[in-house]
């Protein structure tokens, strides 16, 4: 029998950690599809990736996550052109020191990082095969520990704090990852939630910040601190990857401050845990897009 070519979306795979989890895939031998939003730069990672590993099966894809009809339009795409999808890497994702608002007048970072994320997930799941190799990988953060999902304040308007927005975008991240695992696994599926998160790594998430501030970064803190984007995507292709992964595991960097190092099962808090809010934020992910997200069985 022909074996079935296996096949990942990364979404944001244009640079950084992205670019990493799509170069590590590739040499897995998977087909990978890129989905970005900014396709000049996609295109390059493209020529770049294909340089290295000439008879990679590589393609770009056009989606904007902050954009529920762009999402849309990628998945119409992604599923006139596949019948199957093996592994789905929710990587994409945006941190602003200032606010900043989608086009549907959401907080850009719970709108890209979380419910982007959720929407693309519910239009493709069900090209997964049902097998324990099937993952969902969801992009969370160290961040996730600074916050809470502010029910009565998603657009964080009440919050003091610069970063809570990403903060809260990255918790919900990681709490979508539980509760997709929590309704497979009701749902008698064998495909796999996982979460991750990179640890610290110099990137273009930090594009947005002072330059002075980014600066003086770069000469003290990031080289003492933070990892390459190579390793800092380590834990994320073995949530992608591993065979004894089990559903609902979170995997980071477990070396200094878990910033860097070799990837392991990474470190949460209790809230991160509440399977209420969980279940809450679900609810209203389904709201704000004015669609239920059923796990068929
Ligand atoms: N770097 C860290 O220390 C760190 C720590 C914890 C977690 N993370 C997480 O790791 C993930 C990857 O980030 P990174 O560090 O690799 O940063 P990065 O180099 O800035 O990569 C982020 C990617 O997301 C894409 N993206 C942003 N907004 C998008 C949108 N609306 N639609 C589609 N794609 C969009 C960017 O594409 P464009 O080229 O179009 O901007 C880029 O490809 C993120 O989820 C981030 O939250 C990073």
């Amino acid at each position: 029998m022909e074996e079935v070519q296996k096949l990942a979306v990364v979404t944001g795979a244009n640079s950084g950690v992205g670019y990493e989890v799509t170069r590590g895939l590739l040499k897995e031998g998977f087909q990978v599809v890129m989905a970005c939003r900014n396709l000049e730069k996609a295109n390059r990672a493209k020529e770049q990736l294909l340089t290295e590993m000439p008879s990679s099966l590589l393609e770009v894809s056009a989606i904007d996550l902050s954009d529920l009809e762009s999402i849309k339009s990628f998945a119409r795409e992604f599923r006139s052109k596949f019948q199957h999808l093996n592994i789905l890497i929710n990587n994409a994702g945006v941190l602003f020191n200032k606010p900043k608002r989608n086009k549907a007048n959401l907080e850009m970072q719970f709108a890209t990082n979380h419910l982007g994320h959720f929407l693309l997930t519910s239009l493709l799941l069900d090209l997964m095969p049902d097998s324990t190799s099937s993952r969902v990988v969801s992009l969370s953060s160290l961040a996730h520990k600074k916050a809470e999902i502010y029910f009565d304040d998603i657009n964080c308007e009440q919050q003091t704090k610069w970063d809570a927005p990403y903060a809260q975008s990255k918790l919900a991240c990681l709490l979508f990852a539980d509760e997709l695992q929590r309704k497979l696994h009701l749902a008698g599926k064998k495909v796999l939630s996982v979460a991750a998160h990179p640890g610290g790594t110099d990137s273009g998430l930090f594009d947005h910040m002072p330059k002075l501030f980014m600066q003086v970064l770069r000469l003290t803190f990031v080289p003492l601190f933070l990892h390459s984007n190579e390793s800092a995507a380590r834990p994320i292709l073995k949530a992608a990857l591993e065979g004894n992964v089990k559903g609902g595991e979170f995997f980071g960097p477990t070396g200094l401050f878990e910033m860097k190092g070799p990837p392991g099962l990474a470190k949460r808090t209790k809230y991160s845990k509440r399977e209420d809010v969980a279940q809450q934020l679900w609810e209203v992910s389904e709201q704000m897009l004015g669609e239920p997200f059923a796990v068929e069985n």
